[in-house]
């Protein structure tokens, strides 16, 4: 019997995503299923911490106007027969990331037009309109969009926010015992979120082996 084959197209700014990944994939290979990877690739990336507050602002304005981050060419392995395809990265200002943006408007066509794609969000809590916009835009060539996976960031608010913007900016707290982090102990997702990851990827082998 022919395995079942995957391939995850992914872009991780902060890594959230790319950690969540790790587990995801470990489901699906527990299962017996074959996964392959494309990381997507910005040709101008920004960097990591942002250094000054206007950069960080700059971004997150030209992100909420889905401003395209030009990634580098895609691999030939994009374009093999998959038997579904994950598109998975983070929400920036509600919308998909740059060059995931990037991604679905050179490559959607070739890449996702009659197969199932299963978009796969990491966010600290915004991701419906970054759904939407995917779904929409996957249809629009053809391909079948499947329920989305989503983790948000545990940590309630305000903490979250003030603690994501703290990590774009290099500035998070770093003593354990300060009051900011008894409150917000540490930037993104948790491990429970990693267990539940490796759960989704075992659930999506079991659901592509049904089809057999
Ligand atoms: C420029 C920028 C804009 C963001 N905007 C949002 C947003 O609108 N809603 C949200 O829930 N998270 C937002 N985030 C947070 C990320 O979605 C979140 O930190 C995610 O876990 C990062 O995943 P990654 O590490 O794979 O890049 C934003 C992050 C960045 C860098």
């Amino acid at each position: 019997m022919q395995k079942k084959r995957v391939l995850i197209v992914f872009y991780s700014f902060t890594q959230q995503t790319r950690l969540l990944l790790k587990k995801f994939v470990e489901g699906l290979e527990g299962e017996g299923v074959e996964v392959a990877f494309e990381k997507l690739v910005p040709v101008a990336p920004y960097s990591f911490p942002f250094q000054t507050n206007f950069r960080l602002v700059a971004a997150m304005s030209g992100t909420f106007f889905r401003c395209r981050m030009n990634i580098r060419p895609i691999n030939e392995i994009c374009f093999k027969d998959w038997d579904c395809i994950i598109l998975a990265g983070p929400t920036w200002s509600y919308h998909p990331s740059g060059p995931m943006l990037d991604f679905l408007d050179r490559y959607a066509q070739q890449v996702c037009a009659g197969k199932v794609v299963i978009p796969f969000i990491s966010c600290r809590s915004y991701w419906r309109l970054h759904y939407w916009t995917v779904k929409r835009r996957l249809q629009r060539v053809g391909a079948r969009p499947a329920q989305p996976i989503v983790f948000v960031h545990p940590i309630k608010e305000p903490w979250r926010f003030i603690g994501l913007v703290l990590q774009l900016r290099g500035k998070m707290v770093r003593s354990k015992n300060s009051w900011f982090r008894k409150h917000y102990p540490a930037y993104g997702h948790s491990k429970i979120q990693g267990d539940e990851a490796k759960a989704a990827g075992r659930k999506v082998a079991l659901g592509l082996l049904d089809d057999i």
